[in-house]
């Protein structure tokens, strides 16, 4: 369990051991974030402090001092200093998105209607209210949405295969993203203005394919009143190449 790879997992519980009380202000939350990110290869040294020293966030977020930069100090080392995500959408890009979507998804990974593994341990260990959640999801949503190199979209071998070639690929994800999906994400896929459905460009298509996955898996549930539509895998694969094409 202790390989490189889960390395994320346990860095962030160990970065924020030392979230700062009301004493230290945005400054010291930002020299934290610094020291965090050269030592994630400490994390497991330092877990097990962290989890003792966890309830500073708690006492501070009763006294209502906690500062957002404190609160986002927990996510950096998954989502990047400026929410840019990484690892191949391994994790989400996530600045930029409407807070009332981040502030959703956050409640879901709480009660765990949403299954996110990585983040179970955020709110295992840290007491993240709702002023909480408000706090940072605010903050993630004020973030500049960062230009990610994701042009042009290579298709796998068997999306391709389901199509008589890569013209009739382009075609189809362009007609199906305008035909089942522009309606609600928008014709430019950045979401639309109730806040509640998210933009999809400029997304990891890793992750959007995740997603469109755990959709039809059941594993992720939309709101009651929607759906995103059911695609085949490769119909899923045409419609992503389509989405970064529009942000590239
Ligand atoms: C240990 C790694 C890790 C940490 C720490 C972490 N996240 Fe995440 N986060 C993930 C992963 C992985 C996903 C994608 C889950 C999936 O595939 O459904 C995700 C998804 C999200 C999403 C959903 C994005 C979308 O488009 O639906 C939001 C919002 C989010 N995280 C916010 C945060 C915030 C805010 C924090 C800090 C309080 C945080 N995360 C801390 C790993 C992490
Ligand atoms: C009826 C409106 C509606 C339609 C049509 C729709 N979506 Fe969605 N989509 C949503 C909403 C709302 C969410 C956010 C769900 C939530 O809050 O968890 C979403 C979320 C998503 C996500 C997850 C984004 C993220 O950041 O995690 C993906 C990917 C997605 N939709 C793809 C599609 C695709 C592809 C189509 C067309 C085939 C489509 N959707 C059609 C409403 C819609």
């Amino acid at each position: 369990m202790q390989s490189s790879r889960n390395a994320p997992t346990d860095s962030p519980t160990a970065a924020a051991p030392s979230l700062p009380g009301h004493a230290a202000g945005p400054k010291g939350a930002t020299t934290r974030v610094q020291a965090n990110q050269q030592g994630s290869r400490l994390g497991l040294l330092l877990i097990a402090g962290a989890l003792l020293a966890a309830p500073a966030l708690a006492a501070a977020a009763d006294a209502a001092e906690v500062t957002a930069e404190q609160v986002y100090a927990y996510c950096v080392d998954c989502h990047g200093k400026r929410g840019e995500g990484g690892q191949g959408g391994t994790y989400p890009r996530i600045a930029g998105l409407p807070q009332p979507y981040i502030d959703r998804q956050l409640h879901a990974f709480k009660s765990q209607a949403r299954v996110n593994k990585p983040m179970v341990p955020i709110f295992k260990h840290q007491r993240f209210d709702a002023e909480i959640i408000d706090l940072v999801a605010g903050h993630v949503a004020d973030f500049t949405p960062p230009r990610l190199s994701l042009w042009p979209y290579e298709p796998t071998p068997e999306a391709l295969a389901a199509f008589d070639d890569k013209a009739a690929f382009e075609t189809a994800g362009g007609e199906l993203y305008s035909e089942t999906c522009a309606g609600c994400h928008g014709p430019d896929a950045a979401g639309d203005d109730s806040g509640k459905v998210p933009p999809l460009v400029l997304q990891y298509p890793a992750y959007l394919k995740k997603q469109i996955g755990d959709f039809a898996r059941g594993e992720r549930k939309m709101p009651a009143d929607g759906s995103c539509g059911e695609v085949t895998p490769a119909q899923a694969e045409a419609v992503i190449s389509h989405i970064v094409e529009i942000g590239k």
